[in-house]
């Protein structure tokens, strides 16, 4: 056997070797991956039951209907200046920049034949089965944009709960028959 023999076969046998470990150190880590130190998923569970730790909930919307006894329409007759810019509010229920607000308690929602809609308001409609009843406006004319996300009508809102009440009280006049109060 003359050295360069013994030297190409050492050579192959350390390569076969080298390879035959590397596999196995691979195929350890693949196979054999570390056990975890407690079974199954950790799921974290805020301490205190819940309510504290859960995320800040936004406060639950008023409720109008009990305010609407004692609103006032004639004080919501002046707050409509606010909507007259955009809105008519006679049985003629022409549009202007949105559209007529005659018959508005009740209506379904996005439905005067006349005026285009942004798709935001097409969409919360749900195919018209949404009507504008006392509460759905009050929580609209709190904040348009928030409560109908990507509606097209440019108000900021009317924070106070009172002057929504009186508003929507005179709302309820501007149609051929009021609808009635809600039960209290
Ligand atoms: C700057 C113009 C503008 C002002 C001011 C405005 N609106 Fe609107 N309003 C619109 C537009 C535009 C739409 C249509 C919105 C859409 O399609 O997303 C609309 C839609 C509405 C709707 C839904 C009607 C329907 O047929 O579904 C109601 C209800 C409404 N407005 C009430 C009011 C009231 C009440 C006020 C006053 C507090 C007011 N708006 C102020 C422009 C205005």
């Amino acid at each position: 056997m003359n050295s360069s023999y013994f030297n190409s076969a050492a050579g192959a046998f350390l390569g076969i070797l080298f390879v035959l470990m590397t596999l196995s150190i691979v195929s350890e880590g693949i196979y054999h991956a570390p056990e975890p130190a407690t079974e199954g998923f950790a799921i974290e569970v805020a301490e205190g039951g819940g309510d504290a730790a859960a995320p800040a909930e936004e406060a639950a919307p008023e409720l109008i209907a009990p305010l609407l006894a004692n609103a006032d329409p004639a004080k919501g007759e002046t707050v409509f200046k606010k909507c007259a810019a955009c809105h008519t509010n006679d049985a003629g229920n022409a549009n202007k920049v949105g559209p007529g607000l005659w018959n508005i308690v009740n209506r379904p929602v996005a439905t005067h034949a006349d005026f285009k809609y942004s798709a935001g308001m097409t969409e919360f409609s749900q195919g018209g089965s949404v009507v504008w009843d006392y509460q759905h406006l009050s929580e609209f004319l709190t904040a348009p944009k928030k409560y109908v996300s990507g509606t097209s009508m440019g108000f900021a809102g009317l924070k106070k709960v009172e002057e929504r009440a009186d508003l929507i009280a005179y709302l309820r006049t501007v149609a051929d028959t009021p609808a009635p109060l809600p039960a209290e």
